[in-house]
């Protein structure tokens, strides 16, 4: 029996898995072409800085096979795919402003020979060099920022530092991530009657792409319509940036009134896209004889690259979660979104709350260091608690339902880590060339959307006449569950089995003004849209069934695909049947905004989230201080999704999660030319992504299993981004391994270890002991 009571709350395959498998999910490449379909490549900048003097459009159109070649004067209406701030052309019109740049589209009668042609690009484009700004720090100290510099600080943090009894000064900078989604970027748009447009596109934003494409086609919102089923992972990369490739191929259709489709090879993904922002840091900290912090007063500085994108709510996110898990009584956070010639940075999971995150972590592992502590008891020390009022964020939130001495506690004891500390130091002791490490690093993810009015979501839930039940919601599929828990949601609302639902694509033709499937809200959001739905219909049905039983509504129960009171009962889809003939609406339209949000965005201050997800992971590392080589030996994880839609979907985000953050914290680097400015790791033959191997061999994920006391979709958490943050235990474990090789020990040596750590990295790090002499 799937009665009501078991419908949510139980572990449930995704709803796709069979056909990830067999390889039967249609991804937008799968669709089958319409006759007619053309297929476009793009020409790229050559330069990161430049003036575009002219196209060789007649080279490029005298290729074999190809159609027609397009440019930005092209385009019938605005040449703009920023999502926030019009400053990200579709096209370079006049100034080139990143390596990889897309100026040209052709349009070819293959894929191949769009892609041959398109290649001529360097020497269709002529262009004048001008000077290109590379890194962050170039450009902070030119003050060339994509956004104004944003502030977020609480109390007095200068007159703090000065009388503080420590003091810690530093800088440090952590790389950005290749979101490196299995399917690439992808749009196929399909010129329909009356000037409308149909475009399938990879993104975890329809709505936005509606806009920016009517915009560019000079359209109505009403005569574009967007759809996907799915997408072979977003990671925040489809957020934004699958805009422009929805864009060209709509531009393109429109032209040349045919079936357009592009799809991007990988290394055209990687230097066409942004990806997370690296950071760089320097800060300037106060703290006592315990390890307490008194005041910090930071520098954060951001690579957007050439546009703003969603610069701007990343560093807010990253400011928001400097924090983490501790209270800092005295802050003043500086966040500069600095501009570079570069591919434009945007969303990766987390979302800029990891690089904010990261720098607290780092530091309170240098306090216990110059302390001579175990990181551990500093962590402890600096939680958040409802003692003394330690409970408020710098940004004025109330940290309400704070687990995190209950769920660090759990966890010290399940993963027997002072234990493991002392065999770990023993084992150093005797192990000159081998060398293991720990550490334990808590996380507090802040879960909604920044801007308050993005958290909302809509949904539509269709009941047949046979009883079967298709849902439509307004969030997107990307791997992570959505759709099985959105129909898990459904299925118990009406007491259905979960095989009786089904979820259809996303389609702005269904839900209208939809936010973005990211910030972890997908569930949160579209759950209880389609929770809302869900009972309306289940108020008319029950109405009937009342009349029919001769009870009140109240007392009609919908469970294990049966609808009674007291002794009568008939099927559900016999309800339906009934209802149907009765002429009672069996479809029904659900809303949900979440309550009690404020934000102040020029001040950062008020309650951007409804509730905080938590949770905390133990690595175990082994390093070999000969190559620099490491490898995670063992992970521990403790993590609260409240109480959980569907704990075999949410311990795979976790440990997917945790395995992507280890990627970006140890193998992940990316290079571009200090010169020339091209992205020289743009392909995974350089860019290391971590595989199946690299997962740590002893990985043991548990969920704190505590329901939510905010009013969430059955008391559950998002679970999407939080877990990113866990493997800061792996970069400190490392850190902590290497540390072990100095003349005070791990507790007294503080090496510079950057981040990723690759093997490099920690031969640099263990270079930097020997060198201070520490
Ligand atoms: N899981 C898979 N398999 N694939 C993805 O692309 N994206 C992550 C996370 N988990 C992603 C994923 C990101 S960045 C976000 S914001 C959330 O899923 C979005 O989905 P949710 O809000 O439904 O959790
Ligand atoms: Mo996720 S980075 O919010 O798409």
């Amino acid at each position: 029996m799937n009665g009501a009571a078991t419908q949510v709350g139980v572990s449930r395959p995704h709803e796709s898995a069979a056909l990830h498998l067999s390889g039967e999910a249609i991804y937008i490449d799968d669709i089958a072409e319409a006759a007619g379909t053309l297929h476009a490549a793009l020409g790229l900048s050559p330069v990161a800085h430049g003036r575009l003097l002219s196209i060789d459009l007649d080279l490029l159109r005298a290729q074999p096979g190809v159609i027609a070649v397009l440019s930005a004067a092209d385009i019938p209406g605005a040449n703009n795919c920023g999502p926030l701030v019009h400053d990200d052309p579709i096209l370079a019109a006049d100034i080139l402003s990143y390596l990889g740049q897309p100026v040209f589209a052709v349009i070819a009668s293959s894929r191949e020979l769009a892609r041959r042609a398109a290649a001529l690009a360097k020497t269709a484009i002529r262009f004048e060099a001008l000077p290109a700004v590379l890194t962050a720090k170039a450009a902070h100290d030119l003050g060339q920022y994509v956004l104004p510099p944003m502030h977020l600080s609480r109390g007095d943090a200068a007159t703090t530092l000065a009388t503080a009894p420590q003091r810690l000064i530093g800088e440090w900078s952590v790389g950005g991530q290749e979101q490196f989604y299995l399917e690439g970027q992808i749009s196929y748009a399909l010129p329909q009657e009356q000037q409308a447009m149909l475009v399938h596109c990879s993104t975890q934003h329809p709505s936005e792409m509606q806009q920016l494409i009517a915009h560019a086609l000079g359209y109505a919102a009403h005569q574009v319509q967007v759809q996907c089923r799915r997408m072979g992972g977003g990671f925040g990369g489809k957020e934004s940036q699958s805009a422009l490739f929805a864009c060209v191929a709509a531009i393109a259709a429109t032209r040349l009134a045919r079936p357009v489709k592009l799809r991007l090879d990988r290394d055209d993904d990687f230097m066409i896209t942004g990806r997370r922002h690296g950071f760089d840091y320097r800060w300037d900290v106060g703290f006592d004889e315990t390890g307490m912090i008194l005041g910090a007063e930071v520098d954060l500085i951001s690579n957007c690259g050439h546009s703003a994108d969603l610069s701007a709510p990343v560093m807010a996110r990253a400011l928001c979660h400097f924090d983490n898990a501790y209270f800092l009584p005295h802050v003043a956070l500086h966040g500069f979104c600095a501009g570079t010639h570069t591919q434009s940075n945007t969303a990766f999971r987390g979302f800029g709350g990891p690089q904010g995150a990261l720098a607290i972590e780092m530091i309170l592992d240098s306090v216990a260091r110059r302390l001579g502590l175990d990181p551990l008891l500093v962590r402890q020390r600096n939680l958040y608690s409802d003692a003394g009022g330690r409970n408020i964020t710098p940004y004025g939130q109330q940290v309400e339902d704070n687990i995190l001495a209950a769920l660090t506690d759990r966890l010290i004891e399940t993963s027997d880590y002072h234990a493991r500390r002392a065999a770990i130091t023993a084992y150093n002791a005797s192990s000159p060339v081998l060398k293991k490490g720990l550490a334990l690093t808590p996380l507090k993810f802040g879960i909604s959307f920044n801007v308050v009015h993005l958290n909302q979501a809509g949904a539509l839930v269709h009941v047949y006449t046979d009883g079967s039940v298709l849902v439509n919601h307004g969030g997107t599929e990307m791997g992570q569950g959505l759709n099985t828990k959105v129909a898990q949601v459904v299925a118990h609302e009406l007491g259905i089995r979960l095989s009786d639902v089904r979820c259809s694509a996303t389609d702005t033709q269904k839900i209208a003004n939809t936010s973005a499937t990211a910030a972890s809200t997908g569930s949160d959001l579209n759950g209880k849209a389609a929770q809302d739905a869900a009972r309306k219909i289940k108020q008319r049905l029950s109405l009937l069934a009342a009349q029919l039983f001769g009870c009140t509504p109240e007392d009609v129960k919908f469970d294990g695909g049966r609808v009674s009171a007291g002794e009568q009962s008939l099927s559900f889809a016999e309800l339906v049947h009934k209802a149907y003939m009765q002429r009672v609406q069996l479809w029904a339209d659900g809303f949900y905004t979440t309550p009690g949000l404020h934000w102040d965005r020029a001040k950062l201050q008020g309650k951007p989230f409804y509730y905080f997800a938590y949770g905390a992971a133990v690595a175990e590392v082994l390093v070999d201080t000969l190559t620099g080589e490491s490898r995670v030996t063992r992970a521990d994880v403790l993590h609260d999704v409240g109480k959980s839609l569907n704990p075999a979907l949410d311990i795979g985000q976790i440990e997917g999660a945790f395995v992507q953050g280890m990627g970006w914290l140890t193998t992940e680097e990316l290079r571009w030319h200090p010169q020339t400015g091209a992205l020289l790791t743009h392909a995974p033959s350089t860019y290391k992504i971590p595989t199946a191997n690299d997962s740590p061999p002893d990985f043991r994920v548990s969920l704190f299993d505590q329901a939510n006391a905010a009013d969430s979709i059955h008391r559950s958490k998002a679970v999407g981004e939080p877990p990113l943050l866990l493997p800061f235990s792996v970069l400190l474990a490392i850190k902590d391994a290497v540390a072990s090789t100095g003349q005070a020990g791990p507790a007294g040596c503080d090496p510079l270890l950057r981040a990723p750590a690759t093997a490099e990295a920690v031969l640099c790090a263990l270079g930097s002991i020997a060198q201070r002499g520490i």
